[in-house]
């Protein structure tokens, strides 16, 4: 996820760029650009950090080096490259008659970029954006079109998300827009229009705004008789649109959540997408087979692989015991799941052929980093799953996946943690090829994963019903979440995350252990969650449920549509779609989430910050 603005009019843009960069900040924040087109040429700033730190570079520049009326600007959060200066956008293409900011990821850039190197073209940058400028400039080129066309020509070869805004040096009063799979709005002023990724930069301009749909752009142009600046949209495929102006109604710090109230319900509600992100590029259906950038070089080492440790803290680890099922299971690995700070301070008994997994959001958590420094001296071979791309941890593993979910900001984990499983069950499937797993059973499980984002949908649609359970349980003191196999990890994150967020003491706990001691605590006033999909232990865990009810304890039963036995049983039952059994902890995740924060929320908490917590734990 990356903020754009853009803005074409009379006022002088700079100071518009850098108050929506500002705004858009929640967006991504590894670093920042301002691109502005003042007489027949560009100047650039671009600079790793926060957005402040472009503001104080572009505020030490003369006056006469920043006037005019159109520019584009971009608050970065790396996909493609690590954050620096000259990964940061605006790109300008070799020719310099081009530049671009983009929010999204071009799936195919690294195809494109040998055509284009072929050509002769040079690239400064890692990202995949400075190949979509060069793209451009290279169709305009030949095809000796404008730059609206050239845009649209361009556009028919790439594939993957992007919202991006074009300028042209030869064409100083054009402004390029398009879209697909990220968002872009368009303020409509007074003769100016405003750029950006949500209406927040826009809203203290106009409230009026055009959404701009899928495979559309937008091209806002000043007719030279009249200097009227009009705007027009067409399809990729040539066909022109209406416009459609809405006029905004919400208020900025709604707009900055995307209408939240606050960052973990945005976060939750974030998973179709950021599911769709996680999966984006990397499923090749018909090899039943999966694709890591990231792991390409390491192919022999990893068929070599005859032993995994997981490692991570919190969140990540529990997401973990979740890993360690689908790796033995799918890719026949015997696998373990440790504390980062454990494994740094004890003997580690057969490094060798044994490949560790770190997990973590941040990449940044100093417990997991340090793990790998000594997996490192044990001269075993160090991967990551990590979601903040130039992070401590994903510089110092040998090898990496990213989560490509965006910023996380909330300190609960949420997005992060449904994306850290399915990328263990995707690189268990691809370790899984390697050693026997068949094609069909790769093919099944990876039609099943491209179905979640649209499972999360509809869970999400429900959480009206969590929240009236959420209203109910609000003044417990104590929970259990229960849940086996898969979901045993499952049960721990969602007791983790209703403790961390409504400071209500919270066990998980694998419900075949609660008759070996922990259902002594059962008693009216202590609720248990138990996590019950209708699979192979279905009746297992409804058993377990039994147990509790007949010693007066309240059961939240949650498992899967269509299963209605257990409203008979249970005092309140959650539904999730249907799916593979080990697909079900992705599914599970929602709704704990969804009952952490609204009970949080019920009791008044500051959910975002909960209190002595903090998002990285850059300390031992
Ligand atoms: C809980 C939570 C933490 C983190 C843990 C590791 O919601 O967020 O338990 O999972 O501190 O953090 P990362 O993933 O950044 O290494």
């Amino acid at each position: 996820m990356c903020g754009i603005v853009g803005y074409i009019g009379k006022k002088e843009a700079w100071p518009v760029l850098i108050k929506g960069l500002e705004r858009l900040e929640y967006r991504g924040y590894d670093s920042a650009g301002i691109a502005l087109l003042r007489e027949g040429a560009f100047s650039v700033y671009k600079k790793k950090g926060r957005v402040s730190e472009l503001s104080k570079l572009v505020k030490n520049k003369n006056e006469n080096e920043l006037s005019g009326g159109v520019g584009i600007a971009h608050t970065r959060w790396a996909t493609h490259g690590v954050p620096s200066d000259v990964n940061a956008h605006p790109h300008l293409s070799n020719g310099g008659d081009i530049v671009i900011v983009h929010n999204g990821i071009i799936e195919n850039y690294l195809s494109i970029k040998k055509i284009l190197i072929s050509k002769g073209y040079k690239f400064k940058s890692d990202t995949d954006t400075e190949v979509l400028a060069n793209l451009i400039e290279d169709v305009k080129n030949n095809a000796k079109v404008n730059i609206e066309e050239a845009v649209r020509l361009a556009l028919t070869e790439v594939v993957g998300a992007y919202a991006i805004i074009v300028l042209s040096k030869d064409e100083p009063d054009t402004m390029v827009v398009a879209k697909v799979g990220s968002p872009a709005v368009i303020g409509v002023g007074k003769n100016e229009f405003f750029v950006a990724s949500d209406a927040t930069p826009i809203v203290e301009h106009t409230k009026k705004v055009i959404y701009l749909e899928d495979g559309e752009i937008a091209t806002i142009k000043r007719n030279p008789k009249n200097k009227k600046l009009i705007l027009k949209i067409k399809t990729i495929d040539n066909k022109v649109k209406n416009l459609y102006v809405h006029t905004l109604k919400t208020k900025i710090n709604e707009l900055e959540k995307g209408g939240f109230p606050h960052f973990m319900l945005k976060e939750i509600f974030d998973q179709p997408e950021s599911l769709r992100n996680t999966i984006r590029g990397r499923i090749v259906l018909e090899k039943g087979n999966v694709k890591f950038g990231g792991l390409e070089k390491f192919k022999d080492e990893l068929k070599r692989l005859n032993r995994l440790t997981i490692v991570g803290m919190g969140t990540a680890r529990f997401t973990g015991l979740i890993g360690e099922y689908a790796f033995e299971e799918l890719a026949r690995i015997p696998t373990k799941v440790e504390y980062g700070s454990e494994f740094t301070y004890r003997d580690i008994a057969e490094p060798s052929h044994t490949g560790l997994i770190a997990i973590s959001q941040s990449g940044e958590t100093a417990d997991t980093l340090n793990s790998i420094k000594k997996a490192k001296k044990e001269k075993m071979l160090t991967f990551g799953i990590v979601n903040v791309i130039g992070s401590s941890i994903a510089r110092e593993v040998d090898a990496g996946i990213y989560n490509h979910v965006g910023p996380e900001t909330a300190v609960a984990s949420t997005k992060a943690s449904s994306s850290q499983v399915l990328l263990q069950i995707m690189l268990a499937i691809y370790l899984g090829r390697m050693r026997g797993l068949s094609k069909a059973k790769g093919q099944e499980i990876l039609k099943e994963i491209e179905k979640l984002p649209a499972l999360v949908e509809i869970i999400l649609k429900n959480a009206k019903q969590i929240e009236k359970i959420a209203k109910k349980y609000k003044n417990s003191d104590n929970f259990f979440f229960l849940g086996r196999k898969y979901n045993a990890g499952t049960a721990m994150e969602g007791a983790l995350k209703l403790k961390e967020c409504s400071y209500i003491h919270a066990e998980g706990c694998n419900s075949t252990e609660l008759k070996h001691g922990p259902i002594s605590l059962i008693e009216k006033s202590f609720p248990s969650l138990v996590i019950a999909p209708k699979d192979s232990l279905y009746e297992k865990n409804k058993s377990s449920i039994e147990e509790i009810k007949a010693r007066g304890g309240p059961v939240i039963a949650l498992t899967t549509f269509g299963n209605k036995e257990l409203e008979n049983i249970a005092d309140d039952v959650i539904y999730i779609p249907e799916t593979l059994e080990i697909l079900t902890p992705i599914l599970a995740f929602v709704p704990m989430q969804l009952l952490a924060y609204y009970i949080s929320v019920e009791r008044g908490n500051d959910v975002d910050k909960p209190r002595n917590l903090a998002k990285s734990v850059t300390v031992e």
